[in-house]
């Protein structure tokens, strides 16, 4: 997809970074206030893994850790968010957007399980990682569903609170495509 056929500010957003560290601009907006504070949430985490292994040195283990957990609460959380409102809503592109938020979760899965285990320079691919998910999916594939969901469509409740495992799996819905695959635990 050409983005700037999509929206051109936001085509410019990218060519003003240069593919350097991505920035939230009102642009970016889908248009449901709590997407997009969790969009802007997860452009400050890039900020933040950009400033504490940008330069190549291991952050401190506690850091990174701290990351590693908001990352798979938003992975979590925010997917489940995203996929419930647009399945709800019989959004056409679900199972690729929903397969694209797997994918992700796997990658982020795999990192974590390896820092767990001890491979500490696992950690070393979290900045691309966050920034080529922000590049390619919530400046691409987010914003393509702005005007299909609306603040009553979509469920508000913190972040925290739904990757606490209080929500039903989607994967139980009617409708939930089978070609998705469950996220990897
Ligand atoms: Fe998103
Ligand atoms: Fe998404």
């Amino acid at each position: 997809m050409n983005l700037t056929n999509h929206d051109p500010a936001v085509g410019a957003t990218l060519a003003a970074t240069g593919g350097a560290l991505p920035v939230w601009t009102d642009t970016l907006s889908v248009g449901v206030d709590v997407i997009d504070e969790d969009h802007q949430a997860f452009f400050r985490i890039a900020e933040l893994l950009h400033v504490v292994l940008g330069d190549g040195e291991l952050a401190q283990d506690s850091l990174i850790e701290s990351v590693l957990n908001v990352l798979g609460e938003y992975v979590i959380g925010h997917f489940w968010r995203e996929e419930s409102a647009l399945l709800r809503t019989g959004y056409a592109a679900f199972p690729d957007h929903a397969t694209g938020h797997r994918a992700f979760g796997e990658e982020l899965a795999n990192i974590r399980l390896a820092y767990q285990k001890g491979d500490k320079s696992a950690a070393q691919i979290l900045p691309k990682l966050v920034s080529n998910w922000i590049y390619k999916h919530i400046l691409v594939e987010d914003v393509q569903y702005k005007g299909y969901l609306t603040n009553q469509t979509v469920d508000d409740r913190p972040l925290v609170y739904l990757a606490a495992e209080v929500i039903p799996p989607l994967s139980e819905e009617p409708g939930y495509p089978v070609s998705i695959s469950s996220p990897s635990d």
